[in-house]
C-alpha cells in the first residue's frame, strides 16, 4: 500500500519516474533465510520486507519481493528482473565491481545502500560433537554453506589454507539455499553449516536441534543492491532508509525479528 491516492511524499518525487508511475519497487531476494526473509505461506516476510515497508511509507510506493536463487540475483536485476535486491546481501568490493571470486572483472558490479551489519557463525548440531568452533578446525571436514555467498568464499579461503599447512582440504557441499544446507546438517551429513549470524542464531535459538560456536566472522554491512545505471533509485533509498532511522521504524523492526 502506500502508492494510491492523496498527496504523495517529498520522497516519492525523488523517485526515477518509472517507478513512480507503476507505484511498486520490485524487489529481488532468496527467501530462505530466516529471519531475514522466508516464506510464509505464498508471502515473503521477515526483517529485510519489514524494513522495506518502513522506507516504503517514506517513498509513497510499495515494495514487491520476488524469489529467486541467491548466486543469481545480480544478474537477474541487471537484465531487468527486478529494479533491487534485499537479501541479507555483503557490500563487498567484488559485487561493486563485479569481480569473480578470482578478483577478475565478470560483470557490471552494483552499486549498494547499507542497512545492518553482520558476519558468518558456524552452526552445529547441539553438544558440537566434533568440538569445531573455527574454520581452522575444518580442514578434511564435510561443511555446507549456501553457494555464492560470503560464507562459501571464507571456506573456499580456508581449503587454500589447508592445503598450504599441509592439510586436507574442506570438503565444501555448497547448495542453493541455506535452508537445504541446514538439513543436511541435520541429517549428519556435515558437520557444520556455515551462514550469516542472525540466521545461525535464528535456527540455535528455534528447536533444540542446533548451536552456534566460535565468533562472529568477517561482519561487514548488508547493502541493498541496485544497478550502476539506476542513482536515482539508490539515492532515494538512501535518503529513506535515513528518514526510517530517525522516527524510529528502523529500531522497531530490528526489535521485531530479534536482530542486532
Ligand atoms: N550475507 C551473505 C552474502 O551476502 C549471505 C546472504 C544470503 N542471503 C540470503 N537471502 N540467502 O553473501
Amino acid at each position: 500500500g502506500g502508492g494510491g491516492g492523496g498527496s504523495k511524499s517529498a520522497l516519492n518525487a525523488k523517485l526515477p519516474k518509472k517507478i513512480r508511475d507503476a507505484g511498486v519497487i520490485k524487489v529481488g531476494t532468496d527467501a530462505a533465510y530466516k529471519p531475514m526473509e522466508f516464506k510464509e505461506g505464498d508471502d515473503i516476510v521477515g526483517l529485510d520486507p519489514d524494513i522495506a515497508d518502513a522506507m516504503g511509507k517514506k517513498l509513497g510506493v510499495s515494495f514487491e519481493f520476488a524469489n529467486g536463487t541467491f548466486d543469481g540475483l545480480i544478474t537477474s536485476m541487471q537484465t531487468g528482473k527486478f529494479d533491487m535486491i534485499m537479501s541479507s546481501m555483503t557490500d563487498t568490493k567484488e559485487r561493486q565491481e563485479g569481480l569473480d571470486d578470482k578478483g577478475k572483472k565478470a560483470g557490471k558490479g552494483v552499486d549498494f545502500v547499507d542497512y545492518l551489519t553482520a558476519g558468518s557463525s558456524i552452526l552445529v548440531k547441539k553438544g558440537n560433537p566434533e568440538k569445531i568452533d573455527s574454520v581452522d578446525q575444518m580442514c578434511g571436514k564435510k561443511i555446507a554453506t549456501q553457494r555464492g555467498t560470503t560464507s562459501h568464499e571464507i571456506l573456499k579461503n580456508q581449503t587454500e589454507k589447508c592445503e598450504k599447512d599441509g592439510k586436507k582440504k574442506v570438503t565444501v557441499e555448497a547448495y542453493d539455499t541455506d535452508d537445504e544446507a541446514r538439513v543436511r546438517l541435520k541429517s549428519g551429513g556435515v558437520l557444520a553449516d556455515v551462514s550469516d549470524f542472525p540466521v545461525a542464531a535464528n535456527a540455535a535459538k528455534s528447536g533444540s536441534d542446533f548451536e552456534v560456536v566460535g565468533d562472529q566472522m568477517e561482519s561487514a554491512p548488508y547493502g541493498i543492491a541496485v544497478s550502476k545505471e539506476n542513482e536515482k533509485l539508490r539515492d532515494a533509498l538512501k535518503e529513506a532508509l535515513a528518514a526510517i532511522i530517525k522516527d524510529g521504524s528502523y529500531k522497531k523492526a530490528l526489535e521485531k525479528w530479534g536482530v542486532e
